[in-house]
């Protein structure tokens, strides 16, 4: 391995017109992350000196999405090379070094593995190495691609984007993923002297390799997976991808020891964690930010975000658990159970139609069917708080800011408004009478007075 410093240029710039959306193309979501998320992951196991997204103009949404790496502003979309010249200023220090190598990737190439770029990077290493290397791939439908041209030694003799290619050249199925890597003050000089007479009237980083060319310099190329390096142009190219990506989620979670009942049926986030022995039925969707740990059930038709899963939990069907959920072990949530910013103890339950807003709920706790924590009085929100072995009764509206206390019983069908001490019994509900007969006094009455009306429609002539 050389000790050479690594920049990474990220491009992000273009306006992914064919998107039809309001949001820039690389911050369209892939397994619950940004693009451009996906491709810095990949790029952030190169350890590089430097990382700069190019941006367009009034970017400044991409330009959170991309912290910590610095951003440089492409002024107009004029293409791939004229992006990478946008980057120049932002690695100067870098460039006046010498030696470094420039790595150029795309945002919009989410599936993009850490392996390939290491192949890419290793591609150089080697005494002799080519001075240029760029990553090609061959895509069942080579559709609208640039078309690389190889000579009999195996060396990029240029690049053809499809809008300038002939009908043999797009013949050709060896196609130009983007990616380039290279000695970047070599790189730099090249693209200073990219012309913009072809088809779409741009600076094409692609011609690099023409250039080089012809002045005898080979470029090596590197072979990819189709799958890697599918550029998402569309929306239909974003469900494709997002396809694959789950796939290979899903093949991770079973690798590490996560049964998917029915895998197809499982959405996962890039950042979901399933621990061993996990078991997932048919139907479930994990939002971002969801840590499950071991011999976990979760059952059909759970959606969950932002949660902390602990060891033993059974969970739904149907559980909803949102931001800021967290489930001690061997707690249980049945179905029809919401629960936002709230945290059980170890085996506490709440098996049916709860929502638990804002709360703690203490190990072995039994919260019953149908409590809700009234946690916003429509300004904000409260807390409440229920205590270790507590029994709250079913149908019981908790008004938070409230305490119901450990071991404390809450009989069914009440409205908590004050706290419960410990050990306590609540009743919050008016006292139930009962008169004798009455119901039967009253179907009497009732009985009588039908008796009395003439009914309706009998006596019509026919
Ligand atoms: C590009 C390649 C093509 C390759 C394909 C792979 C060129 C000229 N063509 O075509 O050979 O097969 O990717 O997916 O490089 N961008 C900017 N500024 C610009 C233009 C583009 O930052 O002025 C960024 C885009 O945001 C995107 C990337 O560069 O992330 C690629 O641009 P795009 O317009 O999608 O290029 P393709 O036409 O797909
Ligand atoms: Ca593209």
């Amino acid at each position: 391995m050389s000790d050479r410093k690594l920049a990474v240029v990220v491009l992000a710039a273009g306006k992914g017109s064919r998107m039809k959306s309001d949001l820039p193309k690389v911050l369209h979501p892939v397994a619950g992350r940004p693009m451009l998320g996906h491709v810095l992951a990949s790029v952030a196991t190169l350890a590089p000196a430097q990382c700069v997204v190019v941006v367009a103009p009034g970017m400044a949404d991409v330009e959170a999405a991309a912290a910590p790496a610095r951003c440089a502003v492409q002024s107009k979309p004029l293409g791939t090379g004229h992006a990478v010249a946008a980057a120049r200023d932002a690695l100067a220090p870098l460039l006046t070094e010498g030696g470094a190598e420039l790595l150029v990737v795309f945002g919009d190439c989410p599936l993009m593995t850490s392996d390939t770029l290491q192949r890419l990077v290793a591609a150089r290493r080697p005494a002799g190495a080519p001075e240029i290397v760029g990553l090609a791939f061959r895509p069942a439908d080579p559709a609208a691609y640039g078309r690389v041209i190889v000579d009999e030694a195996g060396c990029i003799e240029k690049i053809v984007e499809f809008a300038d290619a002939d009908s043999a050249q797009r013949q050709i199925d060896l196609c130009n993923a983007g990616i380039v890597i290279g000695d970047a003050a070599r790189l730099f000089a090249l693209i200073e002297r990219l012309g913009s007479h072809n088809a779409q009237g741009e600076y094409y980083l692609t011609d690099i390799f023409s250039l080089a060319h012809a002045e005898g310099r080979a470029a090596g190329v590197v072979e990819c997976p189709a799958e890697e390096v599918l550029g998402v142009n569309s929306r239909a190219d974003l469900a494709l991808v997002e396809a694959l990506m789950q796939q290979r989620l899903r093949g991770r979670a079973m690798a590490a020891g996560a049964t998917l009942v029915d895998p197809a049926t499982v959405w996962l986030s890039a950042d979901t964690r399933l621990g061993r022995d996990v078991t997932v039925q048919p139907s479930v969707f994990f939002g971002p930010g969801v840590t499950v740990g071991d011999r976990v059930e979760i059952r059909s038709f759970c959606h969950l975000e932002g949660a902390e899963v602990g060891d033993d939990v059974v969970l739904g069907p149907f559980a909803r658990l949102r931001p800021g959920a967290k489930l001690g072990r061997a707690a249980h949530v049945g179905n029809f159970v919401e629960i936002k910013n709230a945290e059980l103890g170890e085996g506490a339950k709440a098996n049916h139609l709860t929502y638990l807003g804002d709360a703690t709920v203490g190990a072995a706790a039994n919260v019953g069917a149908g409590t809700i924590t009234c946690n916003y009085d429509g300004f904000l929100k409260h807390r409440t708080s229920i205590g270790a072995g507590a029994f709250i009764g079913s149908n019981t509206a908790l008004v938070a800011p409230v305490t119901v206390g450990d071991g404390a019983l809450v009989a069914a069908g009440s409205t908590i408004t004050e706290d419960v001490p410990d050990d306590a019994l609540a009743v919050g509900r008016s006292a139930q009478q009962n008169r004798d007969g009455a119901a039967a006094r009253f179907r009497a009455e009732r009985q009588a007075h039908k008796a009395a009306q003439p009914a309706p429609g009998k006596n019509k002539a026919s």
